[in-house]
């Protein structure tokens, strides 16, 4: 864990900020905007505008939220601004995973959290300092560890969510958090009606959630948007349900048949990052499936 005070934040696109992970090797957010991505890639693509609006005024049934990475809490943040923003009477439940608690108390200085409206600095205050927060509204948690552990007991509590948001450190980075086991276990969590978000379009990733036996989508890149060949999503949607999932196009399907979807495995959820990453190269290596290379030739992708 790194000292609050030696976190510094680096401006995103869209004038927020995000933090460099050292352990890590990596950004938190995307250049291309932290705050936006939060709304983009999280908030809108798990319906929670649509989801707050047909609660009605008077539901007292929460939308529940599982924030996978909560990180400097943007996610949460921009889910609490949207459901807010459609029903202001919403009930919320929010429970986040986090194994870094200096992470959440850092990006609570005035500059980084002044980007949020009065009520929802509250309660990333709160989370951050008590890792709670509740009044008539919301309940929230933060529960501090490795999230392959603490979402047993998210599990045991049979937390039920409309939207998971899953932003673990990338794949190669962190890929213990990738696993069809730790999907399996998120996969519990989720509602016969919710969606999980992630920014991740990698095939492996996407094995990994099919074989969890989820449903997967894509979450297209805005239209007009300029793309390199290799830029074919902003992400991926995955539900129990194919209903309401925009499919993934032929060449997304055909990259599901290729070594690259060969998915993360941690039999037992204790495995190092190294131990992870090696069994996968092998069972990449046996694997008896086209090559990734030969499907990027066929679609022109660099
Ligand atoms: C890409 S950042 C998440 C960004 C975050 N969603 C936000 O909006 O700021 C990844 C986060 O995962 C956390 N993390 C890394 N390994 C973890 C683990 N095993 N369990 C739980 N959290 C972990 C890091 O501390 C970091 O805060």
């Amino acid at each position: 864990m790194q000292n609050p005070g030696t976190w510094v934040p680096q401006a995103t696109a869209d004038g927020s900020f995000t933090f460099f992970s050292e352990t890590f090797g990596e950004a938190f957010h995307s250049s291309g905007g932290a705050q936006s991505e939060a709304f983009t890639k999280f908030a809108r693509v798990t319906k929670l505008a649509e989801r707050a609006v047909q609660r009605g005024p008077d539901s007292r049934q929460p939308i529940r939220l599982l924030d996978v990475c909560y990180g400097l809490g943007y996610n949460t943040a921009a889910a609490l601004e949207t459901l807010w923003a459609a029903n202001p009477g919403c009930d919320i439940e929010v429970v986040g995973l986090e194994l870094d608690a200096t992470v959440p108390q850092a990006a609570i200085a005035p500059d980084l959290v002044s980007i949020w409206s009065p009520p929802v600095q509250e309660v990333l205050r709160a989370i951050a300092q008590k890792h709670e927060f509740q009044d008539s509204r919301l309940s929230a948690r933060m529960l501090i560890g490795d999230a392959r552990q603490t979402i047993q007991q998210v599990v045991a509590q049979n937390f039920q969510a409309d939207a998971i948001f899953f932003d673990p450190f990338s794949p190669r980075r962190c890929p213990q958090l990738w696993t069809v086991e730790f999907f399996s276990q998120v996969a519990k969590c989720l509602s016969p009606t919710g969606i999980l978000a992630t920014y991740s379009r990698s095939a492996s990733v996407r094995a990994a959630m099919r074989a969890a036996g989820l449903h997967l989508g894509n979450i297209p890149l805005p239209a007009g948007a300029a793309r390199r060949p290799h830029e074919w999503s902003q992400g991926t949607v995955a539900a129990w349900s194919p209903d309401g999932l925009l499919p993934l196009s032929p060449m997304e399907q055909e990259h599901l048949r290729t070594r690259a979807a060969v998915p993360y495995r941690d039999p037992n959820l204790t495995d190092s990052a190294a131990a992870i990453l090696a069994r996968h190269q092998q069972e990449q290596q046996q694997a008896p499936l086209e090559s990734t290379s030969s499907w990027r030739r066929r679609w022109g992708i660099d």
